[in-house]
């Protein structure tokens, strides 16, 4: 339904809401940003192309070769709004401690003064957009609902691929059911006469602000990403994992996926990576053929609502519906599904254009004669910058992706065998272990680290400890949430087994010893057997390891001397690893779980107990 809004019109509501605070809520969004016009979005298949053609009409989008990507389109955003803005993102508890120390924080009363002045009149001369969404299965009791307010028609069609879209959300919610209301502003009224620009935003202000207790959220001044489709990072993660601590469950930057055995036994693992790990690659993986008739099928390749169920297992569904994928790197070699998944009906984003029509990143294939670049500037591979912007992305829906997993809407989501942690580290780290129980296993996770690739965030080859690659995204103090699975784990009587990866380990020559993308499936293969009881292993200082007779080789060639090193634990180099394990501790010190206390010392005297140097084809005994 769409209504102009001028001299005053009295705002009308569409029949099918019937619920009186988000009528309330709305009209005071309609007040406080004067828009010119209102659209309550209904989710269907015509109000979606409508869209694009408007957006085609008004310059945001180019309609790519409808031969060779079908219905699909790019954008390029702004070269000052390219990612999320970690540093203008804020939890804004009443109490700051409730925040904790990872987190921006600003008095929620202060704040709220703040962006009534940014968002009076943020939307003059604009369409304010009404968009209904269900995180999770429409009516599942692991969903959510939310309703973003939005004065960007990139936003809407974004959420439609990424979301479950559409008006029967109003039907869940009743006359008063919960839901998180978003608002979003570009940040970039227009004035009367004022012609609008392809991508609006507001290049000097910016903030994309939580409020934990009213469970709502507020963002201003980007369209892009996760600080803009409300849906992903800020309600399915900030604002989940608040809901999650209160109610009892976990809402996770994590990957979920089924392995299912030649002899058909089917494993669910989630798994957690800092981004820019490979969590897409990983969540759509394809074994090796010469391992035999192993298959991987995706669920999500980014968020995991993960709940106790009645069995005293773990549940998880994924609470998205499309992938916002990072397109450089994404090939036919690295990860072939992904491709399959956005040859047509796809938004691309900052990548570059092919004079045929269609698109190209870095990574993809051989860069074509010439191109036009993100910025839309001519391109060609002699050119000194990149065709795509690194975080160039693709928005897809999942039912296009071949592995999609047949209960990936499953209501009551998938019970979890296994949790794998994993960042990129080049030393240090082994290429898997099993920590020995629950307990250590959130240890691991908790002081997981990453060396930073992107120069945007300084230090290259720094480790940024990324606490279960929840650091940008948890919405309240870290620490409590270290207490919360903790708990989560003494309360279910089968939690899922707790592995530690990592692809990226370098030899001493820089180069990357493990194969990675596909052959990470004799990881997998080693963890599921293993979560699954059906694996015996060696105890390592970290924790239990396989040998190399353990993990499958076949079709690889990779030597038991290359396996040691990649296992290899060398105590100095923990030693220094567990002080700074301490950096993080200190910070959080105030509710930090003693537990976390006692397994340092515990780690520190299995490495004393172990010698300098322990090595998997030497050291430790069976269990
Ligand atoms: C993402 C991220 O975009 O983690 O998924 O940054
Ligand atoms: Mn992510």
């Amino acid at each position: 339904m769409y209504q102009e809004l001028k001299d005053n019109a009295e705002l009308q509501f569409p029949t099918y809401v019937r619920h009186e605070r988000v009528k309330t809520w709305v009209a005071e969004m309609v007040a406080l940003c004067k828009p010119a016009a209102i659209h309550w979005c209904e989710g269907s298949e015509e109000e979606y192309d409508a869209l694009n053609d408007k957006l085609v009409e008004n310059g945001t989008f180019i309609r790519l070769n409808p031969e060779l990507r079908p219905n699909s389109f790019l954008a390029r955003s702004d070269p000052s709004d390219v990612a999320r803005v970690e540093d203008r993102t804020y939890i804004c508890s009443l109490n700051k401690n409730d925040a904790g120390p990872t987190n921006n924080w600003m008095n929620p009363k202060e704040m709220h003064d703040t962006l009534d002045g940014l968002f009076d009149g943020a939307m003059r001369g604009r369409t304010m957009y009404v968009i209904p969404f269900s995180m999770g299965p429409l009516g599942s009791h692991i969903s959510y609902a939310g309703i973003e307010i939005t004065d960007s028609a990139y936003v809407v069609v974004n959420m439609r691929l990424m979301t479950r879209m559409t008006k029967e959300v109003y039907d869940v919610l009743g006359e008063n059911g919960d839901f998180v209301p978003c608002i979003h502003t570009v940040g970039m009224p227009l004035e009367p006469g004022q012609e609008d620009i392809p991508w609006p935003c507001n290049p000097d202000v910016k903030y994309i602000v939580h409020f934990p207790e009213e469970r709502s959220i507020w963002s201003y001044g980007s369209g892009y990403g996760g600080n803009a489709l409300l849906g992903k990072k800020c309600l399915a993660l900030r604002i989940a994992s608040v809901i999650g601590r209160d109610e009892g469950w976990l809402a996770e930057h994590m990957l979920i996926l089924g392995v299912e055995s030649p002899e058909g036994q089917k494993t669910y693992v989630a798994a957690a990576f800092p981004s820019a790990c490979g969590k897409t690659n990983f969540a759509m993986l394809i074994p090796p053929e010469a391992m035999g008739d192993w298959k991987v099928t995706t669920i999500g390749d980014d968020i995991a609502w993960i709940k106790p169920g009645p069995d005293g297992r773990l549940y998880a569904i994924n609470p998205e519906a499309g992938y916002f994928g990072v397109a450089p790197g994404t090939s036919y070699e690295t990860n072939p599904n992904a491709m399959k998944s956005i040859q047509r009906d796809t938004i691309f984003t900052n990548v570059a254009l092919t004079p045929e029509g269609d698109v190209w990143w870095e990574g993809m294939s051989d860069p074509p004669a010439k191109a036009i670049d993100w910025h839309g500037n001519e391109w060609t591979p002699d050119s000194d910058k990149p065709a795509a912007h690194p975080n160039a992305r693709f928005t897809v829906h999942a039912s296009l992706n071949p592995a999609i997993d047949p209960e990936w809407e499953n209501p009551d989501g998938v019970p979890i065998k296994a949790i794998m942690f994993g960042g990129r580290r080049s030393t240090v780290v082994p290429l898997v272990y099993q920590p020995f129980n629950w307990t250590f296993g959130v240890y691991a996770g908790a002081t997981m680290g990453s060396e930073m690739t992107a120069a945007a965030f300084g230090n290259i080859g720094k480790v940024r400890r990324d606490p279960l690659a929840m650091l940008p995204f948890i919405g309240y103090h870290m620490a409590s949430y270290f207490n919360h699975w903790l708990n989560v784990g003494r309360q279910i009587n089968d939690p899922p087994r707790i592995f530690n990866v990592n692809w990226f380990r370098k030899d001493e020559n820089g180069k990357f010893i493990w194969p990675g993308f596909a052959d990470n499936m004799r990881v997998l293969k080693w963890v599921v057997e293993r979560a699954n009881g059906q694996r015996s292993a060696v105890e390592s200082p970290l924790g239990y390891m396989p040998r190399y007779e353990d993990l499958d080789w076949t079709g690889l060639d990779f030597s038991e001397e290359q396996f040691q090193e990649l296992m290899a634990v060398d105590r100095d180099l923990w030693l220094q690893e567990i002080l700074s394990h301490e950096e993080l501790f200190i910070k959080l010190y105030d509710r930090l779980p003693n537990e976390f206390l006692a397994m340092r010392e515990l780690l520190l005297s299995n490495l004393w107990r172990t010698g300098e140097h322990w090595d998997v084809g030497v050291g430790g005994y069976n269990s």
